[in-house]
């Protein structure tokens, strides 16, 4: 290990971020009630430039008007290149209720935005004396932020995690795509060689570089690491598969778009019946060799090492805090 330690970021439920237009408040309450992690309210890009003010003004009064329940509540502003981005965030707070926990920041591209948005939030924070610290997520969807993502992922302690817009970070890098964070028929490798009769095609994931890179630079910082949008909400099996890859390489969550992806994302992203039963075998394991004083923990026949205890007890964690819920 290094002589660095990685902080953590506040420990979230973050399984499925549900998507909600800040200009649809017909949407809020059943929003409130669904079965999302976090849900954020977006003046973005959900948002007509016409409806900018009014959603601004519903977001507001939702946050503190809605029974949001036990969820974790976001916004997400818009970009620091748009004139409405210092609006977003002085009327936020200085208006809205001690019920918000995180301020969702689109197509960050460098530290310095971080640090202004950071410098804004904290004035506000103060001068207006609100006592909950307000969290920043940060949506990496540019070439410019996924080059600058080290410096971002370390640019303030409010940053709570990065998540991958795939839609927009597809248009930046302008890629090829066919739908939002779907694969591309075209990215693939043909096994073999000209004289090989068997030869096949395979897809492959043309969103890896970008996803795991993420991943290591969150992981890195004691960040979380979310997938973001799968436009196809008709498309369940596309679904799952899509959010199951990026749980495969250590993303957190996925975002919903739709209600009906809430349930998919919950199911890839949260913990599986038989890994929570591995994981308190491993713990039990673990105790009895303390109690024995024995240095090493063995379970069925192989030892198990200090990484596997450490991923035993988050998943623990994470099944007793879901089943606290229910
Ligand atoms: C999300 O904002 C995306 O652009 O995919
Ligand atoms: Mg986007």
């Amino acid at each position: 290990m290094s002589f660095k330690t990685v902080q953590p970021a506040s420990p979230r439920m973050n399984r499925c971020e549900l998507a909600v237009p800040g200009s649809s408040p017909h949407m809020f309450e059943k929003a409130a009630k669904a079965d999302a992690d976090i849900v954020f309210l977006d003046l973005e890009d959900a948002v007509a430039p016409d409806k900018k003010a009014e959603a601004r003004r519903n977001v507001i009064d939702a946050i503190g008007d809605v029974d949001w329940g036990d969820k974790t509540l976001s916004v997400r502003i818009n970009g620091l290149d748009t004139h409405y981005m210092y609006r977003d965030v002085v009327d936020l707070l200085e208006n809205c209720s001690e019920r918000l926990d995180l301020i969702m920041i689109p197509k960050v591209g460098t530290a310095a935005d971080v640090y202004a948005v950071d410098m804004l939030v904290t004035q506000i924070e103060t001068a207006k004396g609100r006592k909950k610290r307000i969290g920043l997520e940060h949506i990496i969807e540019t070439a410019l932020g996924m080059q600058n993502m080290e410096e971002i992922a370390a640019a303030s302690p409010r940053n709570e995690s990065l998540h991958f817009g795939v839609a927009d970070y597809a248009a930046s890098i302008k890629a090829r795509t066919t739908m939002i964070g779907g694969p591309n028929p075209d990215y693939g490798v043909l096994t073999g060689g000209p004289d090989d009769a068997e030869r096949a095609y395979h897809w492959g994931d043309m969103w890896h570089y970008a996803i795991a890179r993420m991943v290591v630079v969150a992981r890195a910082n004691g960040l979380r690491p979310i997938d973001g949008p799968f436009g196809d909400f008709s498309d369940s099996d596309g679904f799952r598969a899509h959010a199951n890859r990026a749980a495969v390489l250590g993303c957190e969550g996925k975002w919903a778009i739709h209600p009906k992806q809430i349930a998919l994302a919950n199911e890839v992203m949260g913990p599986k019946a038989s890994e929570v039963e591995k994981a308190r075998r491993i713990l039990a394991a673990m105790e009895q060799a303390t109690r024995e004083g024995k240095g090493a923990v063995a379970l069925d026949g192989k030892l198990i090492d200090i990484a596997s205890i450490r991923q035993a007890e988050g998943l623990v964690a994470m099944a007793d805090r879901l089943a606290g819920r229910s």
